[in-house]
């Protein structure tokens, strides 16, 4: 039987589901698959990549669900972010989901590349504040019901908000045991910009081993090492710490055993443990850092560290 789900408040009013189908990496075949099953087990929000995804049609043609009780995240890809081009990048991914509108829209990283291949030689200096008055169009139209952003440190969100006409809704991030970035949260949260993150179950789990230098491969490991035996200890601290998470599974049981997770929250002594772990972000996303090109020389510069 489909679980009724949790949700949280934006600062447009509108409520978020508190977990979400991650479909990053996942391959094509497999997302019809996991998005039918996620939907019949009770999830209402889905978190798309750039590409994909007529399985949003087709549950909504099978009857499973209606569109208006889906949440829909999709991203805007830092080649788009010249202003003329934030409008035709949601029309296209608009057209290649079926979909009217989408419930959120995010500037997908505070990195900006010419039109065309996403190489370091593309990289050039981020104009958001311009990228933003376009997003902003998107909103006022309708197509992007909320609009936020990913991947903003403290200091990349203020220098938005300064110039905001529709403060960011949403900050997404990569959020986990081993990365809990307290002081951002706090700062979000002050700024009523909700937390929705990325939980990185296999990521956590690998650090731990590697951490140990254990030769045991089972994903669950790091869960175990702070005393739960499910995988899913990284979405409860998630949503104790009031965000929205989006675990990501093309797998039936684990799509369920992820989203079983509203009547158990994680306890004190576990919690202290939580706290005590070593931080240690665990995507640097060196791609997009260059001597020569774009506006950040180095990881600390992309990440405000
Ligand atoms: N903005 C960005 O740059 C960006 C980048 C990456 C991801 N994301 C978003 O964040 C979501 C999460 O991505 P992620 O890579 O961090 O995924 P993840 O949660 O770390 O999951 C990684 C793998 O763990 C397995 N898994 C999931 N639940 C499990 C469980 N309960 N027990 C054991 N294994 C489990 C899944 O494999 P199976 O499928 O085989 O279950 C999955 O491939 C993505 O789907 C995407 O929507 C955004
Ligand atoms: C986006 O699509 C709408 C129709 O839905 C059209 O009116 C508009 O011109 C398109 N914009 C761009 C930039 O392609
Ligand atoms: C960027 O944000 C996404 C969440 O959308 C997250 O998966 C990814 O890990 C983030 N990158 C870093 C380096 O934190």
């Amino acid at each position: 039987m489909a679980k009724s789900i949790k949700f949280f408040e934006l600062n447009t009013g509108a409520k978020i589901p508190s977990v979400g189908l991650g479909t990053w990496a996942a391959a094509p075949d497999a997302v019809v698959g996991a998005i039918t099953t996620a939907v019949k087990v009770g999830y209402r929000h889905i978190d798309c990549a750039q590409i994909l995804v007529f399985a949003l049609k087709k549950v909504v043609e099978d009857g499973l669900v209606k569109r208006e009780d889906l949440w829909i995240t999709s991203k805007l890809w830092n080649t788009d972010h010249a202003p003329e081009d934030v409008p035709e990048a949601l029309n296209r991914t608009l057209h290649d989901l079926q979909l009217d509108y989408v419930d959120l829209y995010l500037i997908h990283w505070p990195v900006s590349m010419k039109r065309g291949d996403s190489k370091p030689e593309n990289l050039i200096q981020p104009d958001i504040a311009s990228t933003w008055k376009a997003m902003e169009a998107l909103y006022d139209s309708g197509k992007a019901r909320a609009i936020g952003v990913s991947n903003f440190s403290s200091k990349k969100l203020e220098n938005l908000l300064a110039v905001a006409r529709v403060p960011p809704a949403v900050n997404q991030l990569e959020c986990h045991p081993i990365w809990q970035q307290e002081k951002l949260h706090a700062y979000c949260k002050s700024k009523g910009v909700h937390l929705s993150v990325r939980i990185h179950t296999i990521g956590f789990s690998r650090f731990r081993k590697k951490d140990r230098g254990s030769p045991e491969s089972s994903s669950q490991n790091g869960c175990r090492e702070v005393g739960q035996d499910s995988c899913t200890s990284g979405s409860s601290l998630g949503l104790q710490m009031g965000h929205s998470v989006l675990p990501k599974s093309t797998n039936d049981a684990r799509i369920r055993e992820n989203f079983d997770v509203f009547d158990w929250s994680i306890p004190e002594d576990l919690l202290a443990k939580f706290s005590e772990m070593v931080q240690e972000r665990l995507i640097k996303a060196s791609d997009f850092v260059h001597e020569t090109y774009g506006a950040y020389k180095t990881i600390e510069e992309l990440w405000d560290d």
